[in-house]
């Protein structure tokens, strides 16, 4: 079995959702001996934003694309072929300003591809990518998933629709949040945790 990581947050060992994400890991590890487990570490090494000519790349046949637009579709290709090799996709992020910090969404600009993960027709997008398990672990200095923050979650609800867009709909996301009250940090992470633990992880096929 594979398993893609995306991590995201720049926290390091205090991360909140690393420390959530981690723990999946561990179990994944004691579940399903022989995993093997790619980690894409997007703060210490950030993909960078899409540029045109990577734009222009990817919307040129392959066998059109000059030597430059070759070697410039190679990240993005890259990105794509570990996104398809992989059983499971964990992403563990933080919310930034409602949303995607760019970092994540940099990976998305690059992975969500015309012909190669997504097509469009008449009936809108089809997602190209074969389901498999994604794990999201969110944290948020605020509580989003009810009250009066909830309207304001535009983390959620994009990254459900941007995979669901390409294909990934069984989705389970592990929230850590209201992390902004040190007080009750380290209990919202023990939840989340103790929430993990309770989790049937995907079989191998
Ligand atoms: C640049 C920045 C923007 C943030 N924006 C939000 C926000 O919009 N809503 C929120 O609830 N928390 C926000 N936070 C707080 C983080 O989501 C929170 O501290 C989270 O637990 C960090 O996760 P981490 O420890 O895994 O990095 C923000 C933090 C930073 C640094």
């Amino acid at each position: 079995m594979k398993l893609l990581n995306l991590e995201v947050s720049p926290n390091g060992e205090s991360s909140s959702s690393l420390q959530v994400s981690r723990h999946l890991l561990e179990k994944f590890k004691g579940e399903i001996p022989g995993i093997s487990i790619t980690t894409r570490d997007l703060d210490a090494q950030p993909i960078p934003h899409l540029t045109g000519a990577d734009i222009g790349a990817a919307f040129t046949p392959p066998e059109a694309r000059t030597p430059e637009q070759q070697e410039v579709i190679k990240l993005s290709d890259q990105l794509v072929d570990e996104l398809l090799a992989a059983d499971v996709l964990l992403i563990s992020s933080p919310i930034w300003n409602f949303g995607l910090p760019s970092v994540l969404k940099a990976w998305v600009d690059h992975i969500v591809r015309v012909g190669r993960t997504i097509s469009f027709s008449s009936q809108g997008p089809k997602g190209l990518v074969p389901q498999k398990k994604v794990f999201v672990v969110v944290s948020s200095g605020g509580v989003f998933s009810q009250g009066p923050y909830a309207v304001h979650d535009h983390f959620v609800p994009s990254i459900r629709s941007i995979l669901g867009c390409i294909g990934l709909t069984d989705v389970e996301v592990i929230r850590v949040e209201g992390t902004a009250n040190s007080a009750t940090t380290a209990g919202v992470v023990a939840a989340a945790k103790s929430k993990i633990d309770s989790l049937k992880l995907p079989r191998p096929h």
